[in-house]
């Protein structure tokens, strides 16, 4: 059976990500294309588990290092557990966020640097690349406090039994770094990232995927006769 499609989505926290995922799924349902939605960290049983804790702001003192070793060990999971068997079946699998998030974040936000993320890439993940990544860079004021508005919603809905804050209590430095990251990403492979940076509604936004994602898709298929 022909491989499917890996699109992965990725920006700052509050760029829209997830509604544009949803979009883009109901998009290709309507057209006959079976899709798959995933979410990192997270999508299987354990990487639930690994989000709970990473994300959790009473996950106090957390060392860079093992920020990133739990990243890689969801990773891994939803690989083995999700994404390879549902590109095996010819499906689109869109992940909302994928290894750029941990080159941008951990990488750039906590400075370990790209080449440690890259190298358990390889390692970890087999180097496994997404077909596609959309990258959405809006104006980081609006985006953190949108974020910030949202988890904090969530935080009191949940009344102290978790929340999913410890990276929005981080400094507007750390974000400028995460942002920069993901700009030196797209400059580097502007093949495989389609940056939509700036404010833009959801429907432009969303006109932008669709134009995107049908050129790939012809792409996958003209290779497939
Ligand atoms: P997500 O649920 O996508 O948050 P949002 O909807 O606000 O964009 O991601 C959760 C957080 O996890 C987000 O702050 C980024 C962080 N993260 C990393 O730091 N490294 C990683 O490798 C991944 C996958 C996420």
């Amino acid at each position: 059976m022909r491989r499917g499609l890996f699109i992965s989505f990725e920006g700052l926290d509050g760029s829209g990500k997830t509604t544009q995922i949803t979009r883009l799924a109901a998009w290709l349902k309507k057209r006959g294309h079976s899709t798959l939605i995933t979410r990192q960290p997270g999508g299987t049983t354990t990487g639930e588990r690994i989000r709970a804790l990473v994300l959790d702001s009473r996950s106090e003192g957390l060392e860079p290092m093992c920020e990133m070793a739990l990243m890689f060990a969801d990773r891994a999971q939803a690989i083995s557990e999700v994404i390879k068997p549902a590109l095996a079946a010819g499906k689109v699998v869109l992940c909302d966020r994928f290894t750029d998030s941990t080159e941008a974040y951990q990488g750039g936000g906590r400075e370990l640097g790209s080449e440690l993320v890259l190298e358990l890439h390889r390692l970890v993940c087999s180097n496994l690349k997404p077909d596609l990544t959309i990258l959405l860079l809006p104006s980081l004021g609006p985006a953190l406090a949108r974020a910030r508005l949202r988890n904090q919603s969530t935080a009191s809905a949940n009344k102290g039994s978790g929340d999913e804050n410890r990276f929005e209590t981080e400094q507007e430095s750390f974000y400028r770094r995460v942002r920069q990251q993901y700009l030196k990403i797209a400059a580097r492979e502007p093949n495989r990232v389609v940056l939509i940076e700036g404010d833009h509604s959801i429907k432009e936004v969303h006109e932008q995927v669709v134009a995107v994602v049908t050129e790939r898709l012809s792409r996958l298929i003209a290779g497939a006769h």
